[in-house]
């Protein structure tokens, strides 16, 4: 009874083990894959941009965003969340992030799109410092693993500019 029950842990031990070095050796790989994503942002239409009632500026805008993620997938990437931020500087603040659309995307296969849109989240400024306003668009993302720790990325694509007046 001893003996087996003993056995019986060893044996367990042993799975666990094997288990913990698959699972670190899947993690481990990830190293090793060194993705070349791309990404794409165009605004087509500044939709409409003013100054709220309570001071604050505030804009809504048409863009395309593509991109080709596909590179970041491996056999141990559960999905991958993303999301497109408008960065800029203010007086206060050295960089200020809004984010404008997000998304999931649950493969390989659905990790090439474009996607023609509206701002999904408001564009707000806590402030009226946007007129003429030069901004990043930057599209963040988190690799969510099989196993493993979580990666998060993002690339920069600077060179935006908010309208001078309001419309
Ligand atoms: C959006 O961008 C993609 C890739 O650059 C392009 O193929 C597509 O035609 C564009 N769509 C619109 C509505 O501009
Ligand atoms: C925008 O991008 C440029 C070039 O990568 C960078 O120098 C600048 O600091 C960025 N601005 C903000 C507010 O992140």
């Amino acid at each position: 009874m001893h003996s087996f029950l003993y056995r019986a842990n060893v044996l367990l031990s042993f799975a666990i083990t094997i288990l913990g070095v698959v699972c670190a050796i899947a993690s481990f790989t990830d190293n090793f894959n060194n993705p070349t994503p791309h990404a794409q942002v165009k605004v087509l239409n500044i939709n409409w941009f003013q100054k709220q009632p309570n001071g604050n500026d505030e804009v809504s805008m048409t863009l395309n965003i593509s991109a080709d993620l596909q590179s970041l997938f491996t056999w141990n990437t559960k999905q991958v969340f993303v999301f497109l931020a408008a960065e800029y500087e203010t007086p206060k603040n050295a960089v200020n992030q809004i984010s404008l659309w997000d998304g999931i995307i649950p493969s390989k296969e659905h990790a090439k799109f474009w996607t023609h849109t509206s701002n999904k989240y408001r564009f707000i400024d806590q402030g009226s410092n946007l007129r003429g306003k030069e901004f990043n668009l930057t599209m963040h993302w988190h690799i969510m693993p099989k196993t493993g720790k979580m990666i998060a990325d993002k690339i920069v694509i600077p060179g935006y500019k908010l309208p001078a007046e309001y419309r």
